[in-house]
Order: C-alpha cells, then structure tokens, then sequence
C-alpha cells in the first residue's frame, strides 16, 4: 500500500528508520497503523521492529508485551490510530477509548499475539495508582501487544523496549505527524 508521506518501505526496517511521517486525515492515519499492525503481529516483523530499532542492540526474542506507547496531546490522533490497528488485527466492534475503564481488552488471533490491550492513563497521575490493576501482569506477558496513551503517565513501569510515537498537530487542521523515537 502507499504509505501516507514517503515511499511504501518493503520492509519494517525501513518504516522505522524513516522515523517519521505525516498523515493528512483519521482515514489515512488509521491506514498507516493498520499497515504497521500487519507488520507486526502477523510476520516476525516484531523482531525485526526490535532490530530496526535498537540496531545497536542483539536481535532478541522478546520478553515481555510488544508496547506501544502513544503519546501526544488531546485530539493528536492516538485513540485514532489504535481503531485503525485493531482493525487491522480484525477487531471488529467499535473500539472507544478506555478513559474511564483504563484498560480494555481484545482477543486477536494473530501470528505472535493473542490478546491486544488498549489503555488510556489520562487519569493517571502516578504508576502507583496501577496497583491491583493487572496492568503489570500484561506488560509482561510475550503474547500480547498493548497500546497505550498518556504513557509518560506511567513511564517507570515500561520496558525499555517499548516503540514511542509522538503524535503531533500539523500545520493544517487534519494534519498530524508521527514520530517514532529511537
Ligand atoms: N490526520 C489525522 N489523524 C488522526 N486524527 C485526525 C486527523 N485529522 C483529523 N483528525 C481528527 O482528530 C481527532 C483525533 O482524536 P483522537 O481521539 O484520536 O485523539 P487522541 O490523541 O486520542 O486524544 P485524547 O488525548 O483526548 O485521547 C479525531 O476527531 C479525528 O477525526
Ligand atoms: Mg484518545
């Protein structure tokens, strides 16, 4: 598929050393994370994320969730962007965010995954509001992949491993961009 601002990479390797692009619309946004949720939940493209990502790094099996922590401020694109990824995991009732329950969760049947999470810790203040929450069994179990927004919320309870994308207004009013950080 093309891809929303540079040429459609043929590998995850590429997507991530491009480290960022711009979306001109929710549909187009939603066309990319679904393009990047195929990557990685279907292919080993969860070891190749890693790979890309920390090239300085051993290429490892991983020990813990595949995390995706979302962040950006109100109405950046992150609820967005994960409708558009669980769709492409083939979720198909409609995914709302979890202000209010924090966590909601999905089963996907998925080459490397088996449950998504999506969590919203807008209302967090504290990772230690997350006690009891189940929260860090989650983060830790391999077989899922779990998106998050407002993690800087709960940042000291993230692997290291986790994939950062900065979501940021454009300068027009569907704009957005997004930014991976390495
Ligand atoms: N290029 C774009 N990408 C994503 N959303 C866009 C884009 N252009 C316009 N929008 C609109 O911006 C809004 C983004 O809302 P969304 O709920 O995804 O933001 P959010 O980052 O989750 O905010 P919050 O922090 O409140 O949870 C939606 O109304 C969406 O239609
Ligand atoms: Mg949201």
């Amino acid at each position: 598929m093309a891809l929303p601002y540079r040429e459609a990479p043929s590998t995850t390797q590429y997507l991530l050393i491009y480290m960022f692009y711009k979306t001109t619309s929710s549909k187009q946004t939603k066309k990319f994370a679904g393009f990047l949720a195929k990557e990685i939940l279907d292919s080993d493209g969860r070891v190749r994320i890693a790979g890309a990502a920390w090239r300085r790094r051993a290429i490892r099996m991983p020990k813990n969730a595949l995390i995706l922590a979302l962040s950006g401020n109100l109405g950046s694109g992150k609820t967005t962007f994960v409708q558009g990824f669980l769709r492409a995991a083939g979720i198909r009732k409609k995914i709302t965010s979890p202000t209010f329950v924090l966590i909601k969760n999905y089963k996907i049947q998925t080459e490397n995954y088996k449950r998504a999470y999506h969590v919203d810790c807008y209302r967090i203040k504290k990772s230690k509001e997350l006690l009891g929450s189940g929260l860090k069994e989650i983060l830790n179990n391999p077989e899922n992949t779990v998106l998050i927004e407002w993690p800087e919320r709960i940042k000291k309870i993230l692997p290291k491993d986790s994939i950062w994308i900065k979501f940021k207004h454009g300068e027009k009013e569907n704009k957005r961009i997004l930014k991976f950080k390495q």
